[in-house]
């Protein structure tokens, strides 16, 4: 959600920063812009639409200055249109601003300004910012090398809600700034140059030394240097962070789409993701947790909480930490736990799930839980993300960079690192141990079997051509099944816009069995060998009803009835949803680029939902 580029350097800016912005396009955007520092002052070239049109503005091809700022946009404040497209500049043209976040403010801002002459031409909260640094920066009457840093800071002192902001000023041509809070943004450092962007794949490509900045802090690059600030003005030193992602990873690599090239990636993904964690002859170490069995003993509840699909790995989360260490666990979507005022405290321990990190509502509610004195542990697969700054612990996925909007390889990797976490409990916990042996067992042949059910996508993608056209398709399941049912149908609306349901089977009854009519299409997901027979009850109701039927299993059942059978390697319930899923994503998949669908960028959607 919104993209922000920046670069100085030797190099002329302007194709820099277009491509980085494709590169972030996976985000979700309405529109584009950039802006550079020109001999004859600040240039800005924006409009709504695709990134890629900004080559054709009038006047691109002329810029040439080595430092500049660029942004996409997800409309919040005001529809998309040029003058609501980011770079805002104050009135003078002194300064010009990218911002991703929202300022709550900004009428309080506005009126402010407008009480001292500034005019506003655009509909959004950003256009305060530029105005307001220029505001400080003229009331200034020292005129050293840090009036433009000071104007920025007291500027984003009277800041309300969440921004990571890049900030050039026509007085200062070999100098940006940039600073944030609660919105993400990374620093890559280079030779003679310096990047910016809001994450790190998009950048991968010219560095992998990345600095990260905290709450309000602040920093100014030139070409060479990068200085950082805390509120106050006082010098920070900082490390950079090296990341290991390969930068192909962010690279399509030979596949049609980000999201086929993922869902391929899940044998390395888990492999990768277990490294060294577990083995059948030690213990489960985990370097990052000190967690200890009078720990573990004394809490009264475990909280999941997570939004999407890392809400829905989760669900898998607490079915292995309830049966296996048999702790209470709940699992919340982010946004609805933050105000039922939950029943938190510091026996409870909360683990917050997010592929990016930045998920605005997952972030706020860890900060909620932490308030309440709750043990704050963040999964993520991002190094260094606002998640990770916030919790007591951090532990990580090693799925590489995703860049599909519709989570695949992302999702498996969570569910099997919750899974290796609910076995350092057991462990520290001395309980469960033949089931932890036998688990244990089962996640080291996970990547193999991951390969297999890869190996049916032909039959996946020929039911997917029967059924591509079609207005509805339910999906059913019992037990961990139907957490798969729900991830399988959130994929499929997301990428496909056909109208879906999940429901536990047993529900069908109850009501949504009204819904099912001639021809349409039911899938199942049976892999609980205590649930076959009742899930096959509940699948001939639909098919008395003249429901077409696709059954994802790996148990041995009567396949005759049903219009297709995928069947896929047999393994621990505690991790089936990772092999149950991948024909669900294929399906998905299939489907979408069957009616032509922009798989990778869906409409609507943003990879990182960074505002609440
Ligand atoms: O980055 P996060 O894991 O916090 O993102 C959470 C959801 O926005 C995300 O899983 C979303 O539901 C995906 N698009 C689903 O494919």
């Amino acid at each position: 959600m919104c993209g922000i580029v920046g670069y100085i350097g030797t190099k002329k800016a302007s194709p820099i920063l277009i491509n980085g912005l494709i590169r972030l396009e996976y985000r979700g955007y309405d529109s584009a812009g950039i802006s550079t520092i020109e001999k004859d002052g600040l240039s800005m070239m924006k409009d709504k639409g695709r990134v890629k049109n900004l080559y054709q503005l009038e006047g691109m091809d002329n810029l040439n200055g080595t430092i500049g700022i660029a942004h996409t946009r997800w409309a919040t404040h005001g529809k998309p249109s040029k003058e609501n497209s980011h770079p805002h500049m104050d009135n003078s043209k002194t300064f010009s601003v990218v911002h991703n976040g929202i300022i709550e403010n900004y009428n309080e801002l506005k009126n402010f300004l407008a009480d001292n002459g500034y005019t506003f031409y655009s509909q959004t909260d950003t256009e305060v910012i530029p105005n307001l640094v220029h505001y400080y920066y003229n009331k200034d009457e020292k005129n050293d090398s840090l009036k433009f840093l000071r104007a920025v800071k007291n500027a984003c002192c009277d800041l309300k809600g969440s921004f990571a902001i890049e900030i050039i000023c026509k007085d200062y041509p070999d100098h940006m700034i940039v600073t944030r809070k609660d919105s993400p943004l990374v620093i890559g450092k280079g030779e003679q140059e310096n990047y910016i962007s809001s994450d790190i794949p998009a950048i991968l490509s010219f560095t992998r030394n990345f600095y990260l900045l905290n709450d309000y802090e602040l920093a100014i690059l030139s070409r060479d240097t990068i200085e950082f600030y805390d509120k106050h003005l006082t010098i920070l030193k900082k490390e950079p962070k090296n990341i290991e992602w390969d930068a192909t990873s962010a690279e399509k690599d030979g596949y049609e789409d980000f999201m086929l090239k993922e869902i391929y990636e899940q044998p390395t993904a888990i492999r990768e993701t277990i490294g060294a964690k577990l083995n059948e002859a030690t213990k489960c170490e985990f370097s990052e947790l000190n967690f200890t069995k009078e720990y573990l003993s004394s809490l009264n509840n475990i909280y999941i909480v997570a939004c999407g699909t890392a809400m829905h790995a989760g669900l898998a989360g607490k079915n292995v930490l309830e049966k296996l260490c048999k702790i209470n666990t709940q699992v919340d979507v982010a946004s609805e736990f933050r105000y039922r005022d939950p029943l938190v405290d510091e026996k409870t321990l909360c683990i917050f799930i997010s592929q990016s990190g930045e998920t605005a509502d997952t972030i706020a509610a860890l900060k909620l839980c932490k308030q309440k004195g709750a043990k704050t542990l963040a999964l993520t697969n991002v190094i260094g993300s606002s998640i990770t700054r916030e919790a007591d612990f951090s532990i990580y996925t090693h799925a590489g960079p995703e860049i599909a909007v519709a989570s695949t390889k992302a999702y498996t990797s969570q569910v099997i690192l919750i899974t290796i976490l609910a076995i350092y409990f057991a462990e520290i916990l001395e309980i469960a141990h033949e089931q932890v042996d036998l688990l244990k067992r089962d996640i080291l042949e996970l990547p193999r079997k991951l390969e297999e059910t890869l190996a049916l996508s032909e039959s996946i993608q020929s039911f997917s051509k029967k059924v591509y056209q079609e207005k509805d398709i339910f999906f059913l399941g019992r037990g961990i099944d139907e957490t798969v049912a729900k991830e399988g149908s959130l994929k499929l609306k997301e990428i496909s816009y056909i109208h879906s349901e999940s429901y536990p089977a047993g529900e069908l009854k109850h009501g949504p069995i009204a819904l099912i009519e001639n021809d349409i299409t039911v899938v199942s997901i049976i892999t609980d060998k205590n649930l076959v027979e009742k899930m096959v009850s509940n699948i001939q109701e639909v098919i008395t009803r003249g429901a077409k039927t696709l059954v994802i299993t790996n148990q041995d059942i009567d396949e005759t009835m049903f219009d297709m059978t995928i069947k896929i390697p047999k393994t621990n319930s505690f991790i089936s949803p990772i092999l149950s899923i991948v024909p669900l994503q294929l399906f998905s998949y299939y489907i979408s680029k069957g009616k032509g669908l922009d798989v990778d960028k869906p409409r609507n959607l943003a990879k990182s939902v960074t505002v609440e």
